[in-house]
């Protein structure tokens, strides 16, 4: 049997970066296809090669066992090829069936909106797409904005769907939604090719599996005959290491009390309204949610970096509500901040420099207000082989770092000094598994010395492996705070998603 698409020996290079160094792919008809890859190992560069968006430097693409030149995405959409982005590409103010056949060379002025609205009707009872034609775009949730540009790619008759770690921005329950319509797609005999890095959803839904690692075909499997430990193995090149059993939380000394807390948002409206928490010493409190429900701004009012409408927050006892950052920080408490490009670190300074900032004004690093660099220089080149930045080099610019060795430098700088409350947001975003295992490798390291740990994340997964107790934000509220052994992840899910009655056991 021919597969359906062929794509051989595939190179792509960008000046001096090889990101696809002679793949291989092969797709079959009707299956649902896997292509896996830590960050950065070419799966949407492959892909984007695939629409035409990118013209390769060597290699093949077969479909249908014909020599295919895709020479757009034009040229992609008219061979059957339809792209579902990470980002969507709607026009948020038009209508589902506006955007749904916006663009669409066929249709021109002439249909007439009736015809068109009944061949959408058709194509969501066919694939059983819920979503009211009728609303705008801006008014639904991405889980169905990301329906919407399902419907636009069968619209324009797409026998091949690629769909680019579609499930980054949605619930679990959306998560499960979205895989019925893919298996719905399969049974109706589409092919599907499901770029993601999440193992979970590989055995939930594919039929056979591509590995990429570093712009090389690392493996194909199929799906039924392989174990999450040969897949991880092949993404990552090496073993993983086992998941420790964790002792139970350490001490009860309550480190940070938070009560009735309430804040705006940048833009004046309530953020955060009666919000309480504890942590104790030794202990991970996961703070669960969909981003955008206060989470944001709860860390910044605890380091002192938004001020609170109501409520007070104490430390070890004492009351911290009117502290500034510089108080808070002195009084042991770090952060990991959600965006570590932005305000984790000064990526026009070196490694060095951003591993020392904020402790640079006094010693070892000056005397007297005088910088010194070559102290700087030598403790900048522990602090970075410590925390296994890569290269080691103390002088090299921020910037120019990788994610996961940026959020090292970020974890090196805040967790050297002991804190005895740590306060991580996201902390694995945009991160491989590798550079993940080792974050959280770290904050565990930390728990068991004793630190109280507040850690805020929309991975569900992240939450679960690390937290001991679990509280799920939605709409500035707390609506549950659950055991970790309580917290699966459907009832994590309902709660992420306002059912506030999954709370109760
Ligand atoms: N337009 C581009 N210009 C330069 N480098 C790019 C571009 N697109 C991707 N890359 C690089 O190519 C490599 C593969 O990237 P990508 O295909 O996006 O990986 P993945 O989707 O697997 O995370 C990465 O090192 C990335 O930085
Ligand atoms: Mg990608």
């Amino acid at each position: 049997m021919t597969a359906l698409l062929e794509m051989q020996g595939i190179r792509k290079r960008f000046g001096e970066l090889v990101a696809l160094d002679g793949v291989d792919l092969s797709v079959e008809e009707r299956d649902v296809h896997a292509l896996l890859g830590e960050n950065g190992a070419g799966k949407s560069t492959l892909m984007n090669v695939l629409y035409g968006l990118y013209a390769p430097d060597g290699g093949r693409i077969l479909l249908r066992g014909e020599d295919a030149r895709i020479g757009g995405p034009r040229d992609a959409i008219a061979r059957g090829i339809g792209m579902i982005h990470q980002h969507f590409m709607l026009i948020p103010p038009l209508t589902v069936t506006e955007n749904v056949v916006l663009g669409d060379e066929r249709t021109g002025a002439l249909l007439d909106r009736r015809v068109i609205r009944e061949r959408v009707r058709e194509l969501q009872s066919r694939f059983g797409i819920e979503v009211d034609p009728d609303a705008r775009v801006e008014d639904l949730p991405l889980g169905l904005q990301q329906r919407v540009e399902i419907l636009k790619v069968l619209y324009r008759g797409s026998d091949l769907l690629v769909f680019d770690e579609p499930t980054a921005v949605l619930t679990p329950q959306e998560v499960d939604e979205l895989f019925a319509i893919v298996r719905t797609l399969r049974e109706q005999g589409k092919t599907v090719i499901l770029i993601t890095h999440k193992l979970r959803e590989v055995f939930a839904v594919t039929d056979r599996i591509t590995v990429l690692r570093l712009g090389r075909n690392a493996g194909s499997l199929v799906t039924s005959a392989t174990t999450a430990g040969e897949i991880a193995r092949l993404m990552v090149g090496r073993e993983l290491r086992e998941l420790r059993p964790r002792a139970t939380a350490g001490s009860r000394d309550v480190v940070l009390e938070v009560t009735g807390l309430g804040a705006l948002s940048d833009r004046g409206t309530p953020a955060l309204l009666d919000v309480g928490l504890t942590v104790h010493a030794g202990e991970v409190l996961g703070i669960a949610g969909i981003g955008g429900n206060g989470q944001s701004e709860l860390a910044e009012c605890i380091m002192g970096l938004r001020r609170p409408t109501a409520g007070d927050m104490r430390i070890g006892g004492a009351d911290v509500s009117r502290d500034g950052p510089r108080r808070t920080r002195a009084g042991g408490v770090c952060y990991v901040p959600e965006d570590r490009r932005r305000e984790g670190l000064v990526l026009a300074f070196t490694v060095a420099d951003n591993l020392i900032l904020g402790k640079q004004a006094g010693p070892p690093y000056a005397t007297f207000g005088v910088l010194d660099p070559q102290v700087i220089e030598r403790e900048g080149a522990l602090l970075a082989r410590e925390f296994d930045v890569r290269p080691p080099n103390p002088l090299a610019i921020a910037g120019n770092l990788s994610g996961g060795n940026q959020q090292k430098v970020v974890l090196g700088r805040e967790l050297s000094s002991s804190p005895r409350l740590i306060v991580v947001s996201q902390p694995s975003r945009g991160l491989d598994i590798a550079a993940t295992e080792y974050v959280h490798d770290r904050l565990l390291e930390q728990r068991a010395r004793g630190a109280a740990i507040l850690l805020i994340s929309s991975e569900l997964d992240e939450i679960r492996a690390l937290s001991d107790r679990i509280a799920v934000m939605y709409e500035g509220r707390i609506v549950a705070t659950l055991p970790a052994a309580e917290a699966t992840e459907e009832r994590l899910g309902l709660l992420m998603a306002g059912h506030e009655s999954a709370g109760a056991a």
